[in-house]
């Protein structure tokens, strides 16, 4: 049984806790977050018997792991702190909130010998294995184009609006939807473009990134227009990723996890809404790769290109400019 300590008491601290617990094999020992009541109402959901307001008190009780879910502004300090008391960590989404955090991150892991996992699910799900070995095996021809929509609505109460905490929407949204597993499958950015812009909230701290279209190209030479943003209409169809292939396509709906596949022979439509859940895969594999038993799919060596592309939206946006990778 591993025993893992959480820093953070939201939305995705009881996911991931509960992930854990699901495999069967962790414990969670301690919650510890800034609002010592979150932190007891979370401990207390998910069986923990200590909470604290100062995750550094969770040294003391040597955790095997450390689970890691707050904003992506503080996580950095938080866990270059974990690297040095816990074997392993996982990371909510984001490996780090720029660049040199990550690079600075992956040596000090790779120093002290720590496991750093950086949280995206979609590389754990069947449907996007699915999609990666249709794709890579070449059965739709070769990939040409990638288009995705992912519109969340934010609240400009939460610091996914604020550019500090957040490190941006592109960091904090884009990556995950869907940057990390469309990198999975087409392999190395070359280039990037993009323009954005802010019309529903533009207060000064606010990320100035509120919409966002972003063109990537790839080394194999496929496209990605990816479409993101913390603008959602009501009841609109905001997740959809399509690829694009000279032989066929594909399409995926992450919230029905469906996939459809579009060939010269007709329309195949797979149904994955009773696989394992993403977040309990990546939870069991984090415990299995402690044990050098499996490997992690989002390393620092791999999590950190997802911060190099955010950066380059960011910097493209502003710039008006095409960053090179
Ligand atoms: N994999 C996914 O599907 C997915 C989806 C969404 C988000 N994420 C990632 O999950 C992580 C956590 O997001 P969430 O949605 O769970 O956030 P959340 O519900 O807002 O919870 C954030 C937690 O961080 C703490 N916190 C907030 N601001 C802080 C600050 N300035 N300093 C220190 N602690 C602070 C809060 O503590 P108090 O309550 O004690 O103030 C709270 O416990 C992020 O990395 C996010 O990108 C992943």
């Amino acid at each position: 049984m591993k025993r893992i300590g959480i820093v953070g008491a939201g939305r995705m601290a009881f996911a991931r806790g509960k992930a854990f617990l699901d495999t069967g094999e962790a414990e969670i020992i301690a919650v510890a977050s800034r609002n010592i009541e979150h932190a007891r109402k979370l401990a207390q959901k998910l069986g923990a018997p200590h909470a604290f307001d100062d995750y550094r008190r969770i040294a003391s009780l040597k955790p095997d792991a450390l689970l890691v879910e707050v904003p992506h502004g503080v996580q950095g300090e938080i866990v270059k702190w974990g690297i040095e008391i816990a074997p392993g960590i996982l990371v909510g989404a984001a490996l780090a909130v720029n660049s040199k955090e990550a690079e600075e991150i992956e040596r000090k892991a790779e120093e002290e010998g720590c496991l750093i996992e950086a949280g995206y699910g979609s590389r754990y799900s069947a449907l996007w294995e699915k999609a990666r070995s249709l794709i890579t095996s070449k059965s739709l021809g070769k990939p040409v184009m990638v288009q995705s929509l992912a519109l969340y609505p934010a609240s400009p109460s939460s610091w996914y609006y604020r550019e500090k905490e957040s490190g941006g929407m592109p960091l904090t949204h884009m990556t995950y939807c869907f940057i990390n597993p469309v990198r999975w499958i087409l392999g190395p950015v070359v280039e990037v473009s993009a323009l954005a812009n802010r019309i529903l909230h533009d207060e000064e701290e606010f990320v100035k990134e509120e919409m966002c279209s972003a063109t990537l190209r790839f080394k194999n030479g496929a496209l990605y227009s990816a479409v993101a943003g913390y603008i959602s209409p009501p009841n609109f169809p905001s997740l959809n990723v399509k690829f694009i292939c000279t032989k066929g396509g594909l399409e995926i709906l992450p919230s029905t996890q469906i996939l459809k596949v579009y060939r010269d022979t007709g329309v195949e439509e797979l149904d994955f809404s009773s696989q394992t859940p993403p977040l309990l895969r990546q939870a069991k594999t984090f415990l299995e790769a402690l044990d050098g038993k499996a490997v992690c799919l989002n390393p620092p060596s791999d999590a950190k290109l997802d911060v190099a592309v955010s950066e380059a939206i960011v910097k493209a946006a502003r710039e008006h400019t095409v960053v090179k990778l």
